[in-house]
């Protein structure tokens, strides 16, 4: 029997941007998506305030909802935070926990983006958990041992293919337009791979674009994109997303 591979996924994450003007670009993706052979996954994550609306519009089209974070708790006395439960209630199927803003911003360490992520988990809704090392950390050698530790800090035991995506972004690749080299990238998710099941995803994150989208998604091990800002405009996703058309 041929060895089953993940399906791969790309994930658009809007970060803090977007007011209800932004819903133009959800519908038209969702029509650009009518017109692809789909060989991945699509979703959006947008701020909490956008969900509900880019649910409706979307609406028939292949597209996935995330959130870009959750608190660990599942209720409570938590002012301006959001929970799994109310994520999955809003018609997301995913959350995005530990991405580095939220590490560097909210001071978020390991063991808080593992108890999201079990929180993700228990509100039935995948976690997409993101690693990366910093540029001193690359430069002094330590990437694959920051990496390793994240991952058994993070990712909550028991995490299954079906429950968890793994995202590689390198902290000095997000927003910045640099991107590591094709061996880098496949250097990193290889030894992710042998600390994962054969079958869960780990996406690449940190300026993606569609002029560098084929050639990160064909690096063994890579099974798809974690997008921030070519995700806003329709028409840079579409063109990452056709990567696996
Ligand atoms: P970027 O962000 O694509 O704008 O580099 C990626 C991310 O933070 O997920």
């Amino acid at each position: 029997m041929a060895q089953k591979s993940p399906r791969p996924l790309v994930a658009g994450n809007w970060k803090m941007n977007g007011t209800t003007a932004a819903l133009k670009e959800a519908r038209l993706l969702a029509g650009m998506l009518k017109d692809v052979r789909l060989k991945c996954e699509v979703m959006l994550c947008p701020p909490a305030t956008l969900i509900s609306a880019v649910r409706t519009v979307v609406k028939g089209a292949r597209i996935r909802l995330g959130g870009q974070d959750c608190h660990w708790n599942a209720n409570g006395a938590h002012t301006g935070d959001i929970s799994a439960e109310m994520l999955k209630d809003a018609g997301c199927s995913a959350v995005i926990v530990g991405h580095s803003e939220r590490r560097t911003d909210h001071g978020e360490t390991d063991e808080i983006v593992r108890r999201k992520a079990e929180a993700a988990h228990a509100a039935g809704l995948i976690a997409i958990v993101c690693i990366g090392e910093t540029l001193e950390q690359r430069k002094s050698g330590q990437t694959l041992a920051v990496i390793s530790r994240q991952l058994k800090g993070s990712v909550p035991a028991g995490s299954t293919a079906a429950n968890t995506v793994i995202a590689y972004e390198p902290v000095w690749a997000i927003g910045t337009g640099l991107t590591p080299t094709t061996a880098e990238v496949g250097e990193v998710h290889q030894s992710i791979r042998r600390e994962t099941d054969p079958l869960m995803r780990i996406l690449y994150g940190g300026s993606v674009k569609p002029a560098n989208a084929a050639e990160l998604m064909a690096v063994a091990n890579v099974n798809g994109a974690l997008v921030g800002g070519a995700s806003l405009k329709a028409a840079d996703f579409i063109g990452i997303i056709k990567a696996y058309a």
